[in-house]
């Protein structure tokens, strides 16, 4: 059994996804633990009904990221993982923190990167007048939403979009490809070389 610790700060609609796939297609994996850097996080509340243990960590009450990272990091090892999924999980991490955990800890970004780091992805893809964007899942690395990409869908820009009408339609998206990524894990079929994933799935992904 692998074993997954999820962190959100908010609503946590892809830990949701995560854990309900992971009991419907009976992976062999347990998400141990939902860590979240606020209290008001809305999805602790669904872990917890699921009996999952959660845990909060108030990251504005440390004076550093480092000091954050530094307790966030033991919380998430007591648990002795071997993927850290970051599901909406809305902080810059320290490289340290990150090196810990390197190709063992996932995140999605809501758009086709490279392109479009940061936040307020949709708004950025508006602006620049792109026909196409979407989502990434990657291996975290130290730069801020770079590392190696596991999976991508692109979605089409239409004329009456709005930030909203986008994200509503990726989060749809998102919910599908990163309950796949993560479960391509828990099976092994992923193998890092250097920036690029070899994903080793029958599948034809091409339909
Ligand atoms: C998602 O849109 C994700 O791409 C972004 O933050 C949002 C989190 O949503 N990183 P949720 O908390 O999983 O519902």
């Amino acid at each position: 059994m692998k074993r997954i610790v999820i962190l959100i700060s908010g609503r946590g609609s892809n830990m949701q996804a995560i854990v309900q796939a992971a009991k419907k297609e009976n992976w062999s994996a347990e998400i141990v633990a939902v860590i979240s850097n606020r209290s008001d996080a809305a999805g602790l509340e669904y872990a917890a009904s699921m009996g999952i243990p959660t845990s909060v960590i108030i990251s504005k009450n440390f004076p550093t990221r480092e000091a954050f990272d530094a307790v966030l990091q033991t919380e998430i090892d007591r648990y002795s993982p071997d993927l850290v999924v970051l599901a909406g999980f809305m902080r810059i991490l320290s490289v340290a923190f990150v090196e810990h955990y390197t190709n063992r800890m996932m995140n999605i970004h809501p758009s086709l990167l490279p392109s479009f780091v940061g936040v307020k992805t949709h708004k950025q893809a508006l602006d620049a007048g792109v026909k196409i964007h979407g989502l990434t899942v990657h291996f975290v690395t130290p730069e801020l939403d770079h590392g190696p990409i596991i999976e991508q869908v692109a979605v089409r820009i239409l004329s009456s979009d709005d930030e909203d009408s986008l994200s509503q339609r990726l989060l749809i998206q998102e919910h599908i490809i990163y309950p796949r990524a993560v479960r391509w894990f828990v099976e092994g079929k992923l193998k890092v070389n250097g920036n690029r994933v070899d994903v080793d799935v029958d599948t034809d992904l091409t339909n």
